[in-house]
């Protein structure tokens, strides 16, 4: 099945990235967030990062012209229901995302293709709330998504190979490259990702040396583009802190406990970037 028409469900830092990628090779999108404010805040930054594109010489004008009509933006979610695949891009919540993808389940045509861009909530266990799980799957795109080239494609229990087979062929038409995973707790990314960051937390909490000191070792030993604590700043630290939860919960393995520190910084609201405070101030 050639998927041409695609609904994203939530258009913020994930979802604008997704259907501005989409919209941009010549995909058609229906771009679905919970009200009208956000909805034209998503559609902002979506035309915002294509006049970026065009500044940069990657795009023509009339090229980022058609690539925003491409988008229709929506908040009643009934308008998908001739799509071919929806990629769920709400909150990290599973008593969100279930009774979404039950609506969605009901909604789409039975041959439609239902996707989650989660970091770290099982992929079979979202399929397992619909009638569809053979044609649910994981699409995790990473931020920010017009410029990374990964997707990682997680296959829950039940995901058939034509389906996998699918979202494999789109990510190619949007110039990404997929690599298939199985569904364990944080996938490939965050589980190899993650316990290095908290890591370099315990080394913090343990005094071994600062957070610059950390980085610079990082960067410069390493080959690392950011630190891990610039890049766990990023990322927020209430996020880390959620999928070390969801690591050792998942795995039970006590190698994945969540940095002491990291706990106590989430818990006095240093999240880091968003916040203006974490292991550095912005
Ligand atoms: P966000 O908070 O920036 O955006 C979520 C959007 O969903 C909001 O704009 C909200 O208004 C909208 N929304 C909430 N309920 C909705 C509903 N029922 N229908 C339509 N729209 C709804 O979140 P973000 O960062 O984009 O994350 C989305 C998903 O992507 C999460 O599952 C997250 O774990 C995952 N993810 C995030 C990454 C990141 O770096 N931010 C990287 C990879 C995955």
């Amino acid at each position: 099945m050639k998927i041409e028409q695609v609904a994203v469900i939530g258009g913020g830092a994930m979802g604008n990235g997704i259907a501005h990628v989409l919209a941009k090779y010549g995909v058609n999108v229906v771009l679905v967030e919970a009200n009208a404010d956000a909805l034209a805040r998503a559609r902002t930054t979506i035309e915002k990062n294509l006049a970026r594109e065009v500044a940069k010489g990657k795009l023509t004008s009339p090229e980022a012209e058609a690539a925003l009509l491409r988008v229709t933006p929506a908040v009643d979610l009934a308008v998908t229901a001739d799509c071919q695949l929806a990629i769920e891009a709400i909150p990290e919540r599973v008593e969100l995302k279930v009774p979404l993808f039950q609506r969605l389940d009901a909604l789409l045509a039975p041959e439609a293709i239902l996707a989650s861009n989660t970091s770290s909530i099982s992929i079979t266990e979202l399929a397992a709330a619909t009638k569809r799980a053979d044609r649910f799957i994981g699409m995790h795109f990473m931020n920010p998504v017009p410029v990374m080239k990964l997707v990682e494609v997680i296959c829950g229990l039940a995901t058939s190979e034509p389906t996998t087979a699918a979202v494999r062929e789109l990510a190619l038409r949007l110039e990404k490259t997929p690599v298939e995973v199985r569904d364990y707790p944080g996938f490939i990314s965050n589980r190899v990702l993650l316990p290095m960051l908290n890591e370099a937390i315990f080394c913090v909490m343990e005094g071994v040396a600062s957070p610059e000191a950390i980085d610079e070792i990082m960067k410069l030993g390493m080959a690392h583009p950011m630190g891990p604590l610039t890049l766990a700043d990023f990322i927020g630290l209430d996020v880390c802190l959620n999928i070390m939860e969801v690591l050792h919960k998942g795995l039970g393995d006590d190698k994945y406990r969540p940095c002491p520190l990291l706990r106590q910084m989430v818990a006095a609201g240093r999240l880091g970037r968003k916040t203006g405070h974490g292991f550095y101030r912005y």
